[in-house]
């Protein structure tokens, strides 16, 4: 390094040199610089943009979760769906003249939090039938609407068995076409009388989209099975109990600068006895407790609290935990909104079980290893803290007395006990209203450091609200947008929400985190209409909104500059941003133009320092109607370039369009 008489100076990639003037001499501390924004910058979240994520539309089993048996732990039953039990999506096999007997039984489980199994008697082993080539007595498991498996790749099957009659039981464990063409075939003989886990691998000849799994007891005798699994090896970077790769890439992809979890009203649930427990999620999966899923089918906590937080560290996204505030959904006992039992509240007597609870999240996510919950974070594989930084309580929860007692006890304690984690309250389900007041008031009593506002509206309410945070008070309490989407996935939907996603960059300095909701619905599996991002078993959808969604979260900046964007101030049609990221020092451009018309902007980047001559410019433009389907092969996706930048430039803003240019800064 050459002499210097400045006192600090800059390295290319960002390091902070304290350079003494007297001695000449370099003092080398190297430290990491936060930010070296142009001038005038206003400070904005660095957190702004992230996921939503909740088990509805079959999201978690069946979608993001990748186990491929659909109810593997016989938990279904008819509270879930009045024709479902704990057989439902196995089929009894006996093929080659076998015959024997199967029940369910509860008499003594793998683990109590898992009462159901099945018990197959096997009375006699025919022969093999010829062309079928096959005969045993077992089960067969199609999963969710057949199982998709890629030739060579490889298949972890388990299965917790226990023998019941002396002799080892043999067992031939394929999976199949729906002609019953073997794909895949292996073997496993027991050896043991208590519960144990079998494994085989199973490696397909062919790709396959509706295979079956089969599990074929090839000697006489008696067993009790549970829990039994597949999943693709190739999970989302190869994790265990992992999640479907594709889709989990798609979300990857965005760059979320957070994953909100479990839900939605999954959190306070149908009733005290169905609230998420996170307590519940965590462990080997035969030890966690299943449960009915509030939007009617089940969910089996295999995508649980380790496995979000895996997720979120795996793509460099902050997690953000939601608990109940010790109340059930409001509607709770009814269908969606129009109400029931009503909301139910914890007893008093059990809240100092339940606070101890939402503090052993803390502990659990955070802890060292030598600490209880640290040690069983640790057990899982996952030794050093997760950074749990935010928590939510509640989830737009009616503002009742006993929401109130009960959100400010559990607040006050993760205060006291872990000032470092930012607490996310919540104020109902609209964006205005009795309960959103009401929740409102209780933040800013309470000094609450955010709270969670939720909005599903029409696109013209997003243009005409873009003032909306103008006028929030600054330095009070900051505010998540947990849940909005315009009411439609066409692009002018999208559109709409981006104008108004400018509006968030803008205010960022009150508005500290934003996510769409739904995230993910599977085809014909959706219990929330417009969403995110559909799939089926094999393809997946993106919607014009997730692009918007993803051209914002990608591009995030932690410093906004108001003044660099001109355009017609009347045109409520026509928004932009300016944000510059410190980490890069790239300058980010959002042009937005909600017009059937092109429409002109002037961007003047003169208060910036050297920057490129080149940009990536991406665009996302259509017609207003303009939807993605699973097989329109001209689905709305942005395509980029790269273009030549000057200080000072025209750029038409095409007719309903988003723009993103990625500027780099140089030293
Ligand atoms: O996002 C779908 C639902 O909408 C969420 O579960 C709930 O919080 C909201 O009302």
């Amino acid at each position: 390094m050459k002499k210097s008489n400045r006192l600090f100076s800059f390295n290319k990639k960002g390091k902070l040199f304290i350079v003494t003037a007297l001695s000449g001499l370099c003092l080398l501390f190297a430290v990491t610089v936060i930010g070296q924004p142009a001038k005038n910058g206003k400070k904005i979240s660095s957190d702004l943009f992230g996921l939503f994520f909740e088990d509805i539309n079959y999201s978690a089993d069946g979608g993001l979760y990748a186990e491929l048996v659909q109810n593997r732990s016989f938990e279904y039953n008819p509270t879930e769906r009045s024709e479902w039990n704990p057989f439902s999506y196995w089929e009894y096999i006996s093929p080659g003249f076998s015959y024997g007997r199967v029940s369910v039984e509860t008499s003594a489980p793998v683990h109590p939090n898992n009462p159901h199994y099945l018990v197959l008697d096997v009375e006699h082993v025919g022969k093999e039938v010829k062309f079928v080539g096959i005969s045993g007595v077992g089960l067969k498991n199609s999963g969710f609407d057949g199982m998709v498996v890629k030739e060579k790749d490889q298949y972890n099957f388990s299965m917790f068995v226990s023998q019941l009659s002396k002799n080892p039981i043999s067992f031939s464990i394929s999976l199949r076409t729906p002609k019953g063409i073997v794909l895949a075939e292996s073997k496993i003989t027991t050896s043991s009388g208590e519960w144990t886990k079998y494994t085989a691998s199973l490696i397909p000849t062919q790709s396959c989209d509706t295979a079956s799994l089969f599990i074929l007891a090839t000697t006489e005798g008696k067993f009790a099975i549970d829990v039994v699994s597949l999943f693709p090896e190739k999970t989302f970077k190869n994790r265990p109990n992992g999640l479907r790769a594709d889709l989990a890439q798609m979300l990857a992809d965005m760059k979320p600068g957070f994953i909100r979890f479990p839900g939605g009203c999954v959190v306070h649930g149908d009733g005290l006895g169905n609230m998420y427990r996170w307590e519940n999620t965590i462990g080997p999966i035969e030890q966690r407790k299943e449960q009915r899923n509030i939007w009617g089918y089940h969910q089996t906590a295999g995508l649980g609290y380790f496995e979000f937080f895996q997720f979120c560290e795996d793509i460099g996204a902050k997690p953000l935990p939601v608990l109940p505030a010790a109340v059930s959904c409001q509607n709770s006992g009814g269908t969606w909104r129009i109400g029931g039992t009503g909301q139910k509240a914890v007893p008093m007597d059990e809240m100092k079980d339940y606070i101890q609870e939402v503090l052993d999240l803390i502990e659990w996510a955070n802890g060292p290893v030598t600490s209880v919950w640290g040690a069983r974070r640790a057990a899982a594989g996952h030794p050093a803290s997760f950074n749990l930084q935010y928590v939510g309580i509640g989830n737009e929860d009616k503002m009742t007395p006993e929401f109130e007692q009960r959100f400010k006890m559990i607040f006050d304690a993760v205060k006291a006990r872990h000032p470092e984690i930012t607490v996310v309250g919540t104020v109902g389900p609209a964006p205005d209203g009795e309960d959103f007041t009401k929740g409102w008031k209780i933040a800013n009593d309470q000094k609450v450091p955010v709270v969670d506002e939720h909005y599903y509206t029409s696109p013209e309410w997003f243009i005409s609200n873009q003032k909306r945070y103008n006028a929030y008070p600054r330095n009070a309490t900051q505010v998540y947008l947990g849940e909005y989407a315009s009411w439609g996935n066409k692009l002018r939907n999208a559109i709409a929400e981006a104008v108004y996603m400018t509006s968030l960059e803008r205010n960022g300095d009150v508005v500290r985190m934003a996510s769409y909701a739904p995230l993910l619905a599977k085809k014909n599996f959706t219990q929330w209409k417009i969403d995110m991002i559909f799939f089926d078993n094999t393809v997946i959808c993106p919607t014009p909104n997730y692009y918007v969604q993803k051209m914002f979260s990608a591009n995030q900046g932690d410093y906004y500059f108001d003044k660099v964007i001109t355009k017609d101030e009347k045109d409520q049609l026509l928004a932009a941003s300016c944000v510059q990221d410190s980490k890069t020092g790239d300058i980010i451009l959002k042009l937005v133009n909600y017009n059937e018309t092109a429409n002109p902007m002037k961007i003047n980047l003169s208060r910036f320092g050297k920057i490129a001559a080149e940009a990536e410019q991406t665009v996302l433009a259509g017609n207003p109607d303009d939807e993605n389907t699973f097989t329109n092969t001209k689905n709305k996706v942005p395509a980029s370039t790269v273009v030549k930048i000057k200080k000072s430039f025209d750029y038409s803003s095409p007719a309903m369009s988003l723009t993103v240019i990625r500027i780099k800064t140089k030293n």
